[in-house]
Protein backbone atom coordinates (compact mmCIF):
# COMPACT_ATOMS: atom_id res chain seq x y z
CA UNK A 1 0.00 0.00 0.00
CA UNK A 2 1.86 2.60 -1.24
CA UNK A 3 0.19 5.69 0.57
CA UNK A 4 1.55 4.50 3.63
CA UNK A 5 5.16 4.82 2.44
CA UNK A 6 4.92 7.47 -0.54
CA UNK A 7 5.61 11.07 1.00
CA UNK A 8 5.36 14.60 0.90
CA UNK A 9 8.36 16.76 1.51
CA UNK A 10 8.35 19.68 4.35
CA UNK A 11 9.82 22.88 3.22
CA UNK A 12 12.97 22.26 5.08
CA UNK A 13 13.41 19.28 2.57
CA UNK A 14 12.30 16.51 5.64
CA UNK A 15 10.11 13.89 3.74
CA UNK A 16 6.51 12.52 5.94
CA UNK A 17 4.93 9.68 5.03
CA UNK A 18 1.49 10.74 3.42
CA UNK A 19 -0.70 9.10 5.45
CA UNK A 20 -0.46 8.97 9.58
CA UNK A 21 -1.56 6.64 12.19
CA UNK A 22 -3.94 9.63 14.44
CA UNK A 23 -4.09 8.80 18.27
CA UNK A 24 -6.46 11.39 19.59
CA UNK A 25 -9.00 9.26 21.74
CA UNK A 26 -7.01 6.22 22.15
CA UNK A 27 -6.44 5.92 25.75
CA UNK A 28 -2.87 5.28 27.43
CA UNK A 29 -2.15 1.57 28.39
CA UNK A 30 -3.23 -1.24 26.37
CA UNK A 31 -5.66 0.85 23.56
CA UNK A 32 -2.96 3.07 22.72
CA UNK A 33 0.02 0.22 22.69
CA UNK A 34 -1.93 -2.31 20.68
CA UNK A 35 -3.32 -0.16 17.99
CA UNK A 36 -0.07 1.46 17.69
CA UNK A 37 1.72 -1.18 17.26
CA UNK A 38 -1.04 -2.51 14.90
CA UNK A 39 -0.62 0.09 12.42
CA UNK A 40 2.96 -0.13 12.36
CA UNK A 41 2.09 -4.17 11.73
CA UNK A 42 0.09 -3.18 9.07
CA UNK A 43 2.89 -0.67 7.64
CA UNK A 44 2.06 2.86 8.60
CA UNK A 45 5.08 4.51 9.35
CA UNK A 46 3.81 7.42 10.31
CA UNK A 47 2.12 8.04 14.28
CA UNK A 48 1.09 11.40 15.47
CA UNK A 49 0.24 11.68 19.21
CA UNK A 50 0.05 14.88 21.78
CA UNK A 51 1.46 15.57 25.08
CA UNK A 52 -2.47 16.45 25.91
CA UNK A 53 -3.34 12.64 24.27
CA UNK A 54 -1.86 10.78 27.47
CA UNK A 55 -0.55 8.33 25.66
CA UNK A 56 2.86 9.28 24.87
CA UNK A 57 4.46 6.47 26.80
CA UNK A 58 2.30 3.81 25.18
CA UNK A 59 2.65 4.95 21.30
CA UNK A 60 6.60 5.51 22.37
CA UNK A 61 7.25 1.73 23.47
CA UNK A 62 4.71 0.24 20.93
CA UNK A 63 7.26 1.89 18.32
CA UNK A 64 9.99 0.87 19.87
CA UNK A 65 8.54 -3.11 20.44
CA UNK A 66 7.35 -3.00 16.72
CA UNK A 67 10.71 -4.21 15.03
CA UNK A 68 10.37 -1.59 12.88
CA UNK A 69 13.80 0.68 12.37
CA UNK A 70 13.50 4.15 14.34
CA UNK A 71 14.75 5.81 11.19
CA UNK A 72 11.67 4.30 9.32
CA UNK A 73 9.06 5.84 11.65
CA UNK A 74 7.83 9.54 11.62
CA UNK A 75 6.97 10.95 14.91
CA UNK A 76 4.39 14.03 15.69
CA UNK A 77 3.99 14.70 18.88
CA UNK A 78 2.46 18.78 20.46
CA UNK A 79 3.19 21.09 22.67
CA UNK A 80 0.45 21.29 24.78
CA UNK A 81 -2.40 24.30 24.08
CA UNK A 82 -2.29 26.23 27.24
CA UNK A 83 1.50 26.25 27.21
CA UNK A 84 2.84 29.54 25.91
CA UNK A 85 5.62 30.37 27.86
CA UNK A 86 8.93 29.29 26.85
CA UNK A 87 10.14 27.98 30.49
CA UNK A 88 6.91 25.89 29.89
CA UNK A 89 7.85 24.87 26.22
CA UNK A 90 11.30 23.30 27.24
CA UNK A 91 9.80 21.44 30.10
CA UNK A 92 6.71 20.30 27.78
CA UNK A 93 9.34 19.19 24.97
CA UNK A 94 11.92 17.57 27.40
CA UNK A 95 8.75 15.51 29.32
CA UNK A 96 7.39 14.38 25.93
CA UNK A 97 10.82 13.51 24.52
CA UNK A 98 11.46 11.37 27.88
CA UNK A 99 7.90 9.46 27.82
CA UNK A 100 7.78 8.67 24.24
CA UNK A 101 12.13 7.35 24.82
CA UNK A 102 12.20 7.45 20.97
CA UNK A 103 15.17 10.15 20.93
CA UNK A 104 14.68 12.71 18.23
CA UNK A 105 11.31 14.18 17.30
CA UNK A 106 10.25 14.21 13.55
CA UNK A 107 7.86 16.90 13.75
CA UNK A 108 6.92 18.90 16.89
CA UNK A 109 3.72 20.71 16.90
CA UNK A 110 2.10 23.85 18.97
CA UNK A 111 -1.07 22.22 19.64
CA UNK A 112 -3.82 25.22 19.21
CA UNK A 113 -3.10 28.85 19.21
CA UNK A 114 -5.28 29.09 22.55
CA UNK A 115 -6.13 27.09 25.65
CA UNK A 116 -9.26 24.66 24.73
CA UNK A 117 -10.76 26.04 27.39
CA UNK A 118 -10.87 29.58 26.06
CA UNK A 119 -10.70 28.68 22.57
CA UNK A 120 -10.17 32.28 20.44
CA UNK A 121 -8.29 34.01 23.19
CA UNK A 122 -5.30 35.86 21.89
CA UNK A 123 -1.94 34.72 22.76
CA UNK A 124 -0.10 35.72 20.33
CA UNK A 125 2.67 37.14 22.27
CA UNK A 126 2.73 33.73 23.65
CA UNK A 127 2.77 31.69 20.46
CA UNK A 128 5.44 33.78 19.26
CA UNK A 129 7.42 33.28 22.91
CA UNK A 130 7.18 29.36 22.42
CA UNK A 131 7.91 29.44 18.83
CA UNK A 132 11.58 30.73 19.24
CA UNK A 133 11.37 27.49 21.74
CA UNK A 134 10.38 25.21 18.94
CA UNK A 135 12.97 27.08 16.92
CA UNK A 136 15.79 26.33 19.35
CA UNK A 137 14.58 22.69 19.37
CA UNK A 138 15.04 22.04 15.39
CA UNK A 139 18.37 24.26 15.46
CA UNK A 140 19.52 21.83 18.46
CA UNK A 141 18.85 19.10 16.64
CA UNK A 142 15.88 17.50 18.64
CA UNK A 143 13.25 17.75 16.38
CA UNK A 144 13.89 17.23 12.56
CA UNK A 145 10.87 19.76 11.96
CA UNK A 146 8.36 22.24 13.66
CA UNK A 147 4.67 22.87 12.82
CA UNK A 148 1.18 24.14 14.41
CA UNK A 149 -2.57 23.40 14.61
CA UNK A 150 -5.60 24.60 14.41
CA UNK A 151 -3.56 27.81 13.27
CA UNK A 152 -6.33 30.03 10.86
CA UNK A 153 -4.53 32.56 8.29
CA UNK A 154 -4.53 35.35 11.07
CA UNK A 155 -2.58 32.86 13.20
CA UNK A 156 -0.12 32.11 10.77
CA UNK A 157 0.27 35.64 9.59
CA UNK A 158 0.63 37.28 13.10
CA UNK A 159 3.63 34.16 14.02
CA UNK A 160 5.31 34.16 10.46
CA UNK A 161 5.91 38.21 10.68
CA UNK A 162 7.07 37.85 13.64
CA UNK A 163 9.72 34.83 13.77
CA UNK A 164 12.19 33.10 11.48
CA UNK A 165 11.11 30.05 10.93
CA UNK A 166 8.19 29.44 8.96
CA UNK A 167 5.95 26.25 10.16
CA UNK A 168 6.63 23.18 8.33
CA UNK A 169 3.33 22.12 8.57
CA UNK A 170 -0.61 23.42 9.88
CA UNK A 171 -2.60 20.58 11.71
CA UNK A 172 -6.46 21.41 10.92
CA UNK A 173 -9.87 19.77 11.33
CA UNK A 174 -10.04 18.88 7.58
CA UNK A 175 -12.58 16.44 6.02
CA UNK A 176 -14.97 16.27 3.05
CA UNK A 177 -17.70 19.63 4.27
CA UNK A 178 -15.03 21.06 6.37
CA UNK A 179 -12.07 21.79 3.83
CA UNK A 180 -10.66 24.55 5.57
CA UNK A 181 -9.99 26.90 2.32
CA UNK A 182 -8.69 30.12 3.59
CA UNK A 183 -6.01 27.92 5.99
CA UNK A 184 -5.69 25.49 3.20
CA UNK A 185 -4.92 28.45 0.48
CA UNK A 186 -2.69 30.13 3.05
CA UNK A 187 -0.43 27.42 3.64
CA UNK A 188 -0.25 26.15 -0.28
CA UNK A 189 1.45 30.08 -0.65
CA UNK A 190 3.86 29.48 1.93
CA UNK A 191 4.96 25.94 1.72
CA UNK A 192 3.39 24.84 4.56
CA UNK A 193 2.14 21.08 4.70
CA UNK A 194 -1.57 21.06 5.56
CA UNK A 195 -2.04 17.78 7.89
CA UNK A 196 -5.96 16.70 8.18
CA UNK A 197 -6.76 15.68 11.64
CA UNK A 198 -10.28 14.05 11.92
CA UNK A 199 -10.69 12.72 8.42
CA UNK A 200 -13.62 10.83 9.41
CA UNK A 201 -14.84 13.75 11.19
CA UNK A 202 -14.40 11.09 14.29
CA UNK A 203 -16.73 8.96 12.29
CA UNK A 204 -19.86 11.51 11.86
CA UNK A 205 -19.27 11.51 8.13
CA UNK A 206 -19.74 8.14 7.68
CA UNK A 207 -23.52 8.77 6.49
CA UNK A 208 -22.86 11.35 3.99
CA UNK A 209 -24.85 10.41 1.23
CA UNK A 210 -22.69 12.05 -0.99
CA UNK A 211 -19.94 9.81 0.29
CA UNK A 212 -22.50 6.23 -0.13
CA UNK A 213 -22.45 7.49 -4.07
CA UNK A 214 -18.80 7.61 -4.97
CA UNK A 215 -17.81 4.39 -2.43
CA UNK A 216 -20.50 2.21 -4.01
CA UNK A 217 -19.35 3.72 -7.19
CA UNK A 218 -15.86 3.13 -6.80
CA UNK A 219 -16.40 -0.17 -4.93
CA UNK A 220 -14.35 1.15 -2.08
CA UNK A 221 -15.74 1.83 1.85
CA UNK A 222 -17.02 5.46 2.97
CA UNK A 223 -14.06 5.81 5.25
CA UNK A 224 -11.41 5.18 2.79
CA UNK A 225 -13.59 7.67 -0.16
CA UNK A 226 -12.92 10.21 2.69
CA UNK A 227 -9.54 9.67 3.20
CA UNK A 228 -8.52 9.36 -0.45
CA UNK A 229 -9.98 12.82 -0.93
CA UNK A 230 -7.80 14.71 1.12
CA UNK A 231 -4.59 12.82 -0.53
CA UNK A 232 -6.23 14.02 -3.79
CA UNK A 233 -6.11 17.80 -2.49
CA UNK A 234 -2.48 17.25 -1.34
CA UNK A 235 -4.07 17.17 2.70
CA UNK A 236 -1.90 14.66 4.81
CA UNK A 237 -4.96 12.39 6.38
CA UNK A 238 -4.55 10.89 10.26
CA UNK A 239 -7.26 8.45 10.27
CA UNK A 240 -7.77 6.87 14.11
CA UNK A 241 -9.41 3.57 15.18
CA UNK A 242 -8.59 1.19 17.94
CA UNK A 243 -9.97 -1.97 15.21
CA UNK A 244 -7.56 -3.88 13.69
CA UNK A 245 -9.78 -4.34 10.74
CA UNK A 246 -10.50 -0.67 10.24
CA UNK A 247 -6.75 0.18 10.66
CA UNK A 248 -5.74 -1.90 7.45
CA UNK A 249 -8.75 -0.35 5.82
CA UNK A 250 -8.03 3.03 6.60
CA UNK A 251 -4.15 2.67 4.95
CA UNK A 252 -5.88 0.95 1.80
CA UNK A 253 -6.18 4.03 -0.05
CA UNK A 254 -4.17 3.70 -3.29
CA UNK A 255 -7.19 4.08 -5.86
CA UNK A 256 -7.25 7.36 -6.76
CA UNK A 257 -10.79 9.28 -7.03
CA UNK A 258 -12.03 10.62 -10.47
CA UNK A 259 -12.46 14.24 -10.93
CA UNK A 260 -16.17 13.58 -11.16
CA UNK A 261 -15.89 11.67 -7.47
CA UNK A 262 -13.80 14.67 -5.72
CA UNK A 263 -16.38 17.36 -7.50
CA UNK A 264 -19.18 15.74 -5.92
CA UNK A 265 -17.61 15.47 -2.80
CA UNK A 266 -16.66 19.20 -3.35
CA UNK A 267 -19.98 19.69 -3.35
CA UNK A 268 -20.46 18.58 -0.03
CA UNK A 269 -21.80 21.49 2.71
CA UNK A 270 -23.19 19.89 5.38
CA UNK A 271 -21.72 21.17 9.15
CA UNK A 272 -20.34 18.49 11.35
P1 LIG B 1 -12.89 2.92 16.21
O1 LIG B 1 -11.69 3.60 16.78
O2 LIG B 1 -13.79 2.32 17.24
O3 LIG B 1 -12.52 1.96 15.12
P2 LIG B 1 -11.41 10.25 12.83
O4 LIG B 1 -10.24 9.58 12.22
O5 LIG B 1 -12.10 11.20 11.91
O6 LIG B 1 -11.07 10.90 14.16
O7 LIG B 1 -12.52 9.14 13.15
C1 LIG B 1 -12.31 8.19 14.16
C2 LIG B 1 -13.62 7.50 14.47
O8 LIG B 1 -14.10 6.81 13.32
C3 LIG B 1 -13.49 6.46 15.55
O9 LIG B 1 -14.68 6.47 16.29
C4 LIG B 1 -13.32 5.16 14.80
O10 LIG B 1 -13.82 4.07 15.54
C5 LIG B 1 -14.15 5.41 13.58
N1 LIG B 1 -13.57 4.73 12.39
C6 LIG B 1 -12.28 4.73 12.04
N2 LIG B 1 -12.11 4.06 10.89
C7 LIG B 1 -13.32 3.61 10.50
C8 LIG B 1 -13.78 2.84 9.41
N3 LIG B 1 -12.93 2.42 8.49
N4 LIG B 1 -15.10 2.56 9.33
C9 LIG B 1 -15.96 3.00 10.29
N5 LIG B 1 -15.58 3.74 11.35
C10 LIG B 1 -14.27 4.04 11.48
Amino acid sequence: MSALTDVFTLSNGVTIPKVGFGTWQIPDGAPAYESTLEALRVGYRHIDTARAYGNEASVGRAVRDSGVDRGEVFLTTKLPAEVKTAAGAREAFDASQKALDLGVVDLYLVHAPWPWDDMGSDHRDGNVEVWKVLEELLDAGRTRSIGVSNFDVDDLEDLTSRTDVVPHADQVRWFVGNTQEETTAWCRSHDVLVEGYSPLATGGLLDDEALARVAQRTGRTPAQVAIRYLLEKDVLPLPKSTTPSRIRENADVDAPLSPEDVAELDAVTTRR
